[in-house]
């Protein structure tokens, strides 16, 4: 009932030249794909990226927007800059702009909202660190920070909640898929609680961080992990293997 939904995030790779080359790669490649497909790229690259992605199944998303409609904001995204070119999705609240850039749970939420009150959809990053894994503080995080993040979000199930733990992202160090399940099945949970069960069966729920072609499998095998962010795959070939990762793949 939930379609699965594989996404990339280029972060601050790619050209406005290789990402039209990497597009018109990919194409063909995911053409038949089963899940929705998407690309979160530099905002310079919307126009660029929106045009070689015209008439494929690969939507064209942004990674990040500011909450307000216009303003003295330099160095800011709006909803309608992205909206004149079909953006669709936007990646909220990633771990390193919470991490490098001073985003907090309030920015999140403000964020998280103006990108539904635009219509668009947002990506919405939630995820512990390595000491709070290795603490035992993992759900206390993420219920803080759904908590917060969700607060006054009128319909969840327009939300995409990407679930970065961020000791797996960049690393290598994928989380098992029963670590990936478990987390995220305390996720909906806390959704259902926070809103209702109901809707929360209802919410697409990504696994993001050092996910590949090698272990996309095992992680969209499990019940509760409806899709994937992907950082570094997203920037090559290996992209069109984990958005096929329910098919037979020849190399
Ligand atoms: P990597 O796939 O490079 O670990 O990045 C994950 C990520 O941060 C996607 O948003």
């Amino acid at each position: 009932m939930r379609k699965p939904f594989i996404a990339g995030n280029w972060k601050m790779n790619m050209t406005a030249e290789s990402g039209a080359a990497l597009i018109k790669e990919l194409t063909p490649l995911v053409k038949d794909a089963d899940c929705d497909v998407a690309l979160c790229v530099p905002a310079i690259l919307i126009p660029a990226m929106t045009k070689a992605a015209e008439g494929t199944n690969i939507a064209i998303g942004a990674e990040n927007m500011h909450w307000e409609a216009k303003g003295a904001y330099t160095g800011e995204i709006s909803a309608d800059m992205l909206k004149e070119y079909g953006v669709k999705y936007v990646i909220i609240g990633h771990s390193e702009r919470r991490q490098y850039f001073g985003e907090t749970d309030e920015t999140v939420n403000k964020r998280t909202k103006a990108v539904l009150a635009a219509g668009m959809t947002p990506i919405m990053c939630v995820g512990e660190t390595l000491d709070e894994r290795e603490n035992g503080v993992t759900e206390k995080i993420l219920s803080r920070q759904l908590t917060v993040d969700l607060e006054g979000v009128e319909d969840v199930t327009k939300v995409v909640i990407a679930y970065e733990p961020v000791w797996a992202i960049g690393t290598g160090r994928t989380a098992t898929n029963e670590q990936a399940q478990e987390t995220i099945a305390y996720i909906r949970k806390k959704i259902g609680e926070l809103f209702c069960p109901k809707c929360a069966e209802k919410v697409i729920i990504q696994y993001g961080g050092s996910m590949n072609a090698a272990n996309c499998k095992g992680l969209m095998a499990q019940p509760d992990i409806d899709g994937g962010l992907i950082g570094s795959a997203s920037l090559k070939k290996e992209f069109a293997q984990i958005v096929n990762y329910n098919k037979y793949w020849e190399n």
